[in-house]
């Protein structure tokens, strides 16, 4: 497995990949890998004969009073994890290779507009950017991507077909502990008495996909998902929302394909899980 940390000597041995007739697939990740991101790794391992994981904690989708500095890191782990499932290559570029006095970036409308996006101003134009340079750097037949951050899912989806990028994307289910807790580099944030109030979110979402059928209120799924996390002393409810699965605007009855999801500060880490749920056809 070879670590690339420029644009050109990764962009060299994809080019020699390519003349030999090898598909590519891409993990972008910020690193801290968990099985979350070893289910990508390994279905992109199934699906090409080239696997590229890029690793790389991007500034630009973090806010000013966000965790930019504290972000877990473990190269050394991340490449182990890497090697044992087989990649081929991780780009580990510093920030100032990625941008330098980059001015030029890519932003998405009204999908950034809602859930994590109202909370997160800046961060899925920081994501779009990132997610656009390493398509450029890299150009995959095939890109994967956790359903956990499924708004980043469906933006990037949206993207692609927007700025006619040639390349297929992957939606990978959530990952969870024995528990429930879907996996997360940021859980490693949360002491042993947050860890167990963690634990709110997945059961919320386990009521919410019980109660949930084609044609119902919204409100009805929201009230009894609150319920659970309200009842938990150590969370705050930044959102729980229904929207519709493909534009992320909210809707008031379950009428068509929807994603059900939410965000919750535990202590002072702020955690995400989601479901989908898909109307008889
Ligand atoms: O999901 C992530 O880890 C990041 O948002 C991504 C897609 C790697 C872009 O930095």
């Amino acid at each position: 497995m070879q670590v690339t940390k420029t644009i050109k000597a990764t962009r060299d041995q994809i080019r020699e990949w390519k003349k030999a007739g090898y598909s590519i697939g891409l993990v972008p990740t910020m690193g801290f890998l968990h099985e979350g991101h070893a289910s990508l790794i390994k279905k992109c391992r199934e699906e090409n004969d080239k696997v590229v994981v890029s690793v790389f904690v991007n500034p630009t989708q973090f806010g000013p009073n966000e965790d930019l500095e504290d972000y877990p890191r473990d190269f050394e782990r991340d490449c182990a994890l890497c090697e044992s499932i087989g990649a081929d290559l991780i780009f580990h570029p510093e920030p100032e290779e990625m941008y330098q006095d980059a001015c030029a970036y890519v932003s998405i409308n009204t999908l950034s507009d809602t859930l994590c996006g109202k909370t997160r101003p800046i961060h899925f134009k920081g994501v779009c950017t990132v997610v656009s340079k390493l398509f450029n750097i890299v150009t995959p037949d095939n890109a994967y991507f956790g359903q956990k951050d499924a708004q980043q899912l469906a933006i990037i989806r949206k993207m692609v077909k927007d700025l006619n990028f040639d390349i297929r994307i992957v939606g990978c289910p959530i990952i969870r502990e024995e528990d429930g807790l879907a996996k997360s580099s940021r859980n490693t944030y949360l002491n042993s008495e947050e860890r167990k109030a963690a634990l709110c979110l997945s059961r919320a979402v386990r009521k919410g996909q019980e109660i949930i059928s084609d044609g119902c209120i919204s409100e009805s799924v929201l009230k009894e998902m609150r319920e659970i996390v309200e009842s938990e002393p150590l969370a705050r409810i930044d959102y729980i929302s229904v929207v519709d699965a493909l534009t992320m605007q909210p809707v008031d009855q379950v009428d068509r394909d929807v994603l059900v999801a939410m965000a919750v500060y535990i202590g002072k880490t702020r955690l995400i899980d989601n479901f989908s749920y898909e109307v008889q056809k």
